[in-house]
């Protein structure tokens, strides 16, 4: 593809699961209306990786992306790089940022922005030394059924928001993905995928306080579904991993949240439950409530208002005036005020992607703050780690101590291990 000033020079490091669905998001973006950025390079510590998506670059974007296998290189000889995706398991996160940001390139880092406190601070605080930018990948609060959700709650639809229920009850006893998800000390399935919730709480709700919970293993042992998770662009390298092996990291997270408006969370992710699986997440305010099916599928959210039938068709639209998509959420979603959509889960997984890639070559180009900062990644983290202090603690513990650093006692030893202490 011919570079061009308005195209954003980016580099995907890490180029596993992951980084594959990055791949496909740039695919998206290449496709519109709206593309403003170039994918030009790929690194992975593992050549195979890199090598094999670089080759479905040729195929996905119609050209070969170049390969690096040493990050440092590719940082001192792609002069015209501007932008790291950063795709690599959590562990890693922060010394593959603070050598992209100590190289001058702006980074966006999949969630979770660190493993720890401490991992994230080195993140913030190197941006902050070299004048750059970090974004973190939070792609579930960009689906357009949430922002619809958020549209409805701003204009007052529920009335003052007063409870959320966010529950996700299921597993069983499979690997997720990879088994470092179920390592405490390279990132844990119930902060891997609870800090999805996290930021979801924080979008609906605002500024979080507190926490009285715990985190828990309920599945000591993990095992590996023959053939890999379903559909998933993960499941290439399954064979490769263990049949059976230890889970040493949590597997659910479940507590009360207190947030600065005077809402409360109760929330529940327990992903080593055997039985029927359980989602819901509702909202309850002092005049209704906002029921959501969850993301990437399309379903249309459910708002009772006192005294008034259920709605969860277009005229849902009537309480939210002000809502409406970018340009290019509404060109991928089909309309400014899409109210549910039609879309394989894949699709509408890449096509978000595409959303965080655009936003972040946008605020490359234009200096401006990305929706997702460093600050706001971090403060998802947080939640989480609230609740897992707590647990060790015996007592709630405020957000403020968590991201001060003054209640740490879980996350220590993870900060010995990554030489952060
Ligand atoms: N937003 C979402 O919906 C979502 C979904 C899945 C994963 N994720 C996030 O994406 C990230 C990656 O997860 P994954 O499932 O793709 O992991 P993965 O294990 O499949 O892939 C990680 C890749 O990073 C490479 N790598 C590791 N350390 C590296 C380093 N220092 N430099 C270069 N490459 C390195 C590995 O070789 C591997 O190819 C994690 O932060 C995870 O939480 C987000």
């Amino acid at each position: 593809m011919a570079s061009s000033a308005e195209h954003v020079p980016l580099a995907i490091v890490g180029c596993g699961g992951m980084g594959r669905r990055h791949l496909r998001g740039f695919q998206a973006l290449q496709r519109s209306d709206y593309n403003n950025c170039e994918l030009i390079a790929v690194c992975d510590i593992n050549r195979k990786n890199a090598d094999d998506l670089a080759d479905e670059a040729q195929e996905l974007l119609g050209y070969r992306l170049r390969v690096w296998v040493d990050l440092p290189e590719m940082l001192r000889r792609e002069d015209a790089l501007k932008g790291v995706n950063i795709t690599t398991e959590v562990s890693s996160h922060h010394t593959v940022a603070v050598a992209c940001l100590e190289a001058g390139r702006d980074v966006q880092v999949e969630k979770p922005l660190g493993l720890t406190m401490r991992a994230c601070n080195r993140i913030i605080d190197t941006a902050q030394r070299n004048g750059r930018l970090v974004s973190v990948g939070e792609n579930l609060r960009r689906d357009p059924i949430n922002r619809l959700a958020r549209s409805l709650i701003d204009a007052g639809a529920i009335g003052t928001p007063q409870l959320i229920i966010d529950t996700k009850i299921g597993g069983g006893d499979h690997m997720v993905y990879t088994p470092w998800r179920h390592q405490k000390l390279s990132g844990t399935i119930a902060l891997d995928e609870g800090i999805h919730h996290a930021d979801l709480m924080m979008y609906y709700l605002g500024e979080p306080l507190s926490g009285f919970g715990e985190g828990r293993i309920y599945q000591p042992l993990r095992y590996r579904r023959p053939g890999g998770p379903a559909r998933s662009l993960h499941a290439k390298w399954n064979e490769q991993y263990p049949a059976q092996f230890e889970a040493t990291g949590e597997d659910a997270v479940l507590g009360q949240l207190r947030f600065a408006n005077g809402a409360v969370g109760q929330w529940i992710g327990h992903h080593g439950a055997h039985g029927q699986p359980y989602h819901k997440r509702i909202l309850y305010g002092s005049g209704g409530s906002l029921e959501s099916q969850g993301e990437r599928n399309g379903r249309p959210l459910t708002l009772w208002r006192a005294g008034a039938e259920a709605i969860s068709d277009e005229r849902i639209l009537d309480f939210a005036p002000h809502y409406r998509l970018s340009p290019l959420a509404a060109q991928f979603f089909g309309g400014e005020r899409v109210w549910s959509y039609d879309l394989p889960f894949d699709e509408a997984d890449w096509r978000l992607i595409a959303l965080e890639h655009h936003e972040f070559a946008s605020c490359i180009a234009t200096r401006t703050t990305p929706e997702v900062t460093g600050e706001l990644g971090r403060r998802a983290l947080a939640i989480v780690y609230c609740l897992f202090e707590s647990g060790m603690l015996g007592r709630p513990v405020s957000i403020a101590e968590v991201e001060q650093m003054k209640v740490d006692r879980y996350q220590q030893e993870i900060d010995a291990h990554l030489a952060l202490a």
